[in-house]
């Protein structure tokens, strides 16, 4: 698919909350016309932000979400999808592909919800793409075409960056690494900053310095042509401050706890996933 088929597209929201209203604003931001774009919400509220940006085919039932379109995404929560997508089923035929950003439901349980001839890709996003900084992984279930997974790309690379996992078992991991990690990295901000306050610091200071040094520290290995690894030997001199602070995580068993949250993570995450089943 070519930019100038991308910039065709129908892309319709079934659910228009945070997160739809969050893509919508990233896709209008890389060049996709409202006209490209519809949502269907119970909520005229919902709504109402859409229409303020430009939308114009909104609507408060699904009948005529579907019709022409070349993507669904399902951005509802996920005690919702099965109800959401009940108008749908069976009613798409394979020219239109499901995206679904919930977290955890998996692609057979899907699939069922909307029929056996519809395409289904699944999304494992991040908080962050409420800013577009998200991470997001997904997996397409084998009836999609390449065209709609670049069309899914392009929805998820509208809030953030996007992977291709080859499994939909992968996303359990995905989910442990950057599905939950927003929680892991809050978590270390707060302990830095709780430490540096009993150090001294008022409470702002210590978070407004945390809070650079982990962006800071983020950018700075993105951007770098070395290894993590080497950025942080490079700021631990032998018998200085900083290897002192790293002895201290080493001897709290600071890697083992790590691995084990997240391997706990995408356990529950495989657990919650055959719930759903
Ligand atoms: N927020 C995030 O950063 C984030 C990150 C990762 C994944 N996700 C996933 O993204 C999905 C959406 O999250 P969100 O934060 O955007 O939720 P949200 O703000 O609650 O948005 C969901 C919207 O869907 C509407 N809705 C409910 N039933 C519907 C139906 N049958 N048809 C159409 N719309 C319906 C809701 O209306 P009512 O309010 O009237 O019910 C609400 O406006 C969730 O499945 C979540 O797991 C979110």
């Amino acid at each position: 698919m070519d930019t100038s088929q991308l910039m065709e597209s129908q892309i319709a929201f079934l659910g228009a909350g945070n997160m739809a209203s969050a893509i919508i604003n990233g896709l209008l931001a890389t060049g996709f016309s409202p006209r490209q774009l519809r949502a269907t919400d119970p909520s005229e509220k919902a709504l109402e932000g859409l229409r303020a940006v430009g939308m114009e085919q909104l609507s408060t039932s699904p009948e005529r979400l579907c019709d022409g379109a070349d993507l669904i995404v399902a951005a509802v929560k996920p005690q919702m999808m099965s109800a959401a997508l009940a108008p749908l089923k069976n009613k798409l035929g394979p020219d239109a592909a499901l995206l679904s950003i919930a977290a955890g439901i998996p692609i057979a349980s899907l699939q069922q919800d909307i029929g056996e001839s519809t395409p289904v890709i699944r999304c494992m996003p991040n908080t962050p793409a409420m800013i577009g900084k998200g991470a997001s992984a997904l997996y397409a279930s084998e009836q999609v075409t390449e065209s709609q997974r670049q069309l899914a790309e392009a929805v998820t690379n509208a809030v953030g960056m996007t992977v291709w996992v080859a499994e939909e078992s992968l996303l359990d991991a995905v989910t442990a690494v950057s599905g939950s990690g927003p929680a892991y990295f809050f978590a270390l901000i707060e302990a830095v900053t709780r430490a540096g306050t009993q150090l001294g610091l008022s409470p702002e200071t210590a978070l407004a310095l945390t809070l650079q040094t982990a962006i800071g520290a983020a950018e700075l290995a993105q951007r770098s042509e070395v290894p993590v690894a080497k950025l942080r030997e490079n700021v631990t001199s032998p018998g200085g401050t900083t290897e002192e602070a790293l002895v201290a995580l080493r001897e709290g068993r600071f890697d083992a706890v790590i691995a084990e949250a997240v391997r706990r993570c995408a356990e529950r995450a495989t657990t919650l996933g055959e719930e759903f089943g």
